[in-house]
């Protein structure tokens, strides 16, 4: 049996990340952000797939391809957070564990950024830690991950 996978998926603009807004999300690319969960996974034997798209059907593909290739999701899902009931829903049609991570702290901008369409069929959120948060948000699903498949043993 091959390694235990994770999919880091990102959403929208966040392939502009480092250039994109760097009040708000900081001077590290999405390259920056990879090597940081690949690190992350690797100490507990975890790899990593990385995806980014602007495009919604894109990232629905990649999340119902989770349920073949991957333990789990890691996403930023980024704009499409507020309004994608697409994305929603394919969550929802997965059995694996989904953390939903975002950059800022969304919950001090604009009001359209306060409702996640996603939180609800998610397994966790982390909000507000810069990129830092793609690493808490991969300790959290691996720790989720191993424990259920402790119970379950
Ligand atoms: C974001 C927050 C979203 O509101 C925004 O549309 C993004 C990035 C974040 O990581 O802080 O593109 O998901």
């Amino acid at each position: 049996m091959g390694k235990k996978r994770l999919f880091l998926i990102n959403g929208p603009n966040l392939n502009m990340l480092g250039k994109r807004e760097p009040d708000t999300y900081g001077k590290k690319s999405l390259d920056d952000v990879v090597t940081l969960v690949e690190q992350a996974a690797a100490d507990f034997g975890y790899e990593v797939t990385s995806f980014q798209s602007n495009h919604e059907g894109d990232l629905v593909d990649w999340i119902q391809r989770a349920e073949e290739e991957a333990e789990g999701i890691i996403i930023n899902p980024a704009a499409y957070t507020h309004t994608s009931i697409a994305l929603r829903d394919a969550i929802s049609a997965i059995s694996k564990p989904v953390v939903e991570i975002h950059i800022s702290n969304v919950h001090e901008r604009e009001s359209f950024r306060h409702n996640s369409m996603l939180a609800p069929v998610c397994s966790g959120q982390v909000v507000g830690f810069g990129i830092d948060g793609y690493r808490l948000a991969a300790l959290g699903m691996i720790q989720k991950i191993e424990s259920e498949g402790r119970n379950h043993s």
